[in-house]
């Protein structure tokens, strides 16, 4: 069981029965009252036509065929078809409302998860990785399905119809019952024995079908660099080795599973042997019927079935406890970041005047990435803000649209503190282009239309001509209805973000905040670009994180970010007036020889960084 490397909280096995668990399962499985009660009826029903059937058989030898009854053998024969008819549509039944009731209690917990996850915070997506979350959703549940389809009704089915056979083979002969129930201690242990090691077979499979999963996914979407860099070889040879320990670990679980079934089947066989061979001796000495015998060795076979499946429930019923544990834990998460009710006095669009007092923040405990921004935006301001790598810049628009709140300090609209308004008012005046220009799955005009889905199609294509990404959208073989797959991999970055503003203009908040992407692309497109831009900003509060000359001369003052703290501020002559921070990234990043007093360049050259 022990695992190389870190233990993985998937393969944590604990309790199979916890009173807890079970008890929060409930609100999900009680709203199924009615198909599990119908399951458990047809189950009697099933197990009750299927014991009756070596009955007949027995009837047949030691009744019927002794008084050479035509009338009544032909009966039985009507009886015996009635009984697996019986049988076989009870089973259907008893196996739809089985399946039925642990697919609506999956449903429902799986759409409960959804929900769950869309109202947790940035903060808890840098604590959990996306594999992991997505396993919560699939995988785990998947295990509860398990617990329906396999577990608990055949459980309370395996056991009826133990206890049944176990009556009936008793009262049938009990010398002979003994024979059979003298196999079960040691079949019994037999089961429990290989299916432990068959689970940690198959847990050894999934383990590495994991680690193929991952190495595929990795060096699929890096392709392109492992082409580039000709790692092709050295990964082949990688992917060999994880590859041939996955047939390995499937073939030893494939040797395990029919060791299992054929161990099982010897002694079932062993068992009727030895009925054969007592049974034979009792019908030769004329204490026994040949129907009993033959009923006998029908009800034995029918014996082993059961005791093989309850074997295996504790392992089910174990790993689904512990997937219900681990789906809890995920319940149980609450968000740090809530909204507010509306405040009375809300208007329908904020004016636009931004206040960062004092904010500092931490991603991590101890490690402070804000240390104390205090600046005021007023309504209508162009705000640039320039600086390093890493120092802070996406950081700080990050807590004004409260993907985080500020460790100490705050932040205020129109002079109310952000944490105190309602978040959906609070997103629909603040809008982001981010840095990465994300695209969902659907068309062109639902990506434009994200935010707004109500927006009618003439508004989507107002604002796409506007920022001049109608031109290529027309050039596309559907225009606006063009699938976007993947991500937007089928469109360049320029077109991605020529995108984003249309959805930007679209979406027409009071606060435009833009994390321009440090890309280059074509001079023909940066152009359009950068008057998308203008027009973008026009009439509203703005705060563009800056790479490109022009928007950073545009803008109405400058902020310079350093490690986490405002440095300096002004317009664009007055900072390279001042020969600081400003100055030095300037030349650094345009290359240009900067004469103060010159005038200004008026076009951006391309920028590379
Ligand atoms: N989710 C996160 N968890 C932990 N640390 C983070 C996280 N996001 C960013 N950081 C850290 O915070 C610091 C500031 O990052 P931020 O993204 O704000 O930089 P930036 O100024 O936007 O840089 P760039 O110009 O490269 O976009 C960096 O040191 C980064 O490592
Ligand atoms: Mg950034």
């Amino acid at each position: 069981m022990t695992a190389p490397g870190p233990a993985h909280e998937e393969e944590v096995l604990g309790k199979a029965y916890d009173a807890r668990l079970v008890r929060r399962m409930l609100p999900y499985v009680a709203p199924q009252a009615r198909w599990i009660a119908l399951s458990v009826t047809l189950m009697f029903v099933v197990i009750g036509a299927q014991l009756l059937q070596p009955y007949l058989i027995k009837l047949l030898f030691d009744v019927f065929i002794p008084r050479a009854d035509r009338a009544g053998i032909a009966a039985l024969a009507l009886v015996y078809i009635a009984a697996t008819t019986v049988e076989l549509l009870a089973r259907y039944g008893q196996l739809y409302s089985m399946e039925l009731t642990g697919q609506n209690v999956i449903l429902h917990l799986r759409d409960r998860l959804f929900r769950h996850l869309n109202a947790l915070d940035s903060s808890f997506f840098d604590r959990h990785p996306v594999g992991r979350l997505m396993t919560r959703v699939t995988t785990d549940i998947e295990s509860l399905a398990d617990l329906f389809s396999s577990g608990v009704v055949s459980l309370l089915g395996d056991s009826v119809k133990l206890i049944a056979i176990v009556v009936i083979l008793w009262w049938l002969n009990w010398r002979l019952a003994c024979v059979t129930f003298a196999m079960t201690p040691f079949l019994f242990l037999l089961s429990v024995l290989l299916r432990g090691r068959i689970r940690r077979s198959y847990r050894d499979v999934r383990r590495r079908i994991a680690r193929i999963n991952a190495y595929l996914q990795e060096s699929i979407s890096g392709m392109l660099l492992v082409q580039l860099f000709r790692r092709g070889e050295v990964n082949r040879r990688e992917f060999d080795a994880i590859n041939s320990e996955h047939r390995d670990a499937e073939l030893r679980s494939v040797v395990y599973e029919s060791s299992f079934s054929a161990i099982i089947e010897l002694v079932g066989n062993v068992a009727i042997a030895l009925i054969v061979w007592y049974g034979g001796r009792e019908m030769v000495r004329g204490v026994l019927t040949f129907g009993t015998l033959v009923a006998f060795l029908n009800y034995t076979s029918r014996f082993f079935g059961p005791i093989q499946d309850l074997s295996g429930f504790y392992a089910v019923l174990q790993a689904a406890m512990a997937s219900l544990e681990r789906i809890f834990a995920l319940l149980d998460e609450r968000p740090t970041i809530t909204s507010n009710p509306l405040p009375a006095a809300l208007p329908e669009r904020a004016r636009g005047r931004i206040d960062f007092e004092d904010v500092r923040f931490a991603y991590r405990d101890g490690e402070e990435v804000l240390h104390g921004i205090g600046v005021r935006v007023e309504p209508g301001e162009k705000i640039a803000i320039v600086g390093a790598t890493g120092s802070g810049k996406t950081t700080l628009i990050k807590l004004l649209i409260r993907l985080y709140d500020p460790t100490s300090g705050a932040i205020r609209l129109d002079g109310r503190d952000i944490r105190t308004l309602p978040l959906p008012w609070l997103r629909r005046q603040v809008g982001v282009v981010q840095q990465d220009h994300f695209l969902f799955t659907g068309t062109i005009a639902s990506n434009i239309a994200f935010g707004r889905p109500d927006l009618p199609r003439e508004r989507i294509e107002v604002a796409a001509r506007l920022v001049h990404a109608d031109r290529f959208v027309r050039g596309l073989p559907k225009g606006y209805d063009e699938e976007v797959r993947e991500r937007g991999n089928n469109l360049s970055v320029g077109q991605k973000q020529l995108l984003s503003f249309a959805r930007a203009l679209a979406y027409d908040p009071a606060v435009l905040v833009l994390d321009e992407a440090t890309s280059s692309v074509d001079t023909e497109t940066e152009i359009l670009i950068q008057d998308a831009l203008r027009l973008l900003l026009e009439g509203r509060t703005s705060i563009v994180i800056a790479h490109r000359l022009s928007t950073i001369v545009g803008a109405d003052r400058i902020l310079v970010f350093h490690h986490g703290r405002i440095v300096e501020e002004g317009t664009h002559r007055a900072l390279l007036q001042a020969r600081g921070i400003y100055h030095r990234l300037y030349q650094l990043q345009f290359g240009l020889e900067t004469e103060t007093s010159g005038p200004l360049p008026l076009a951006a050259p391309e920028i590379s960084t």
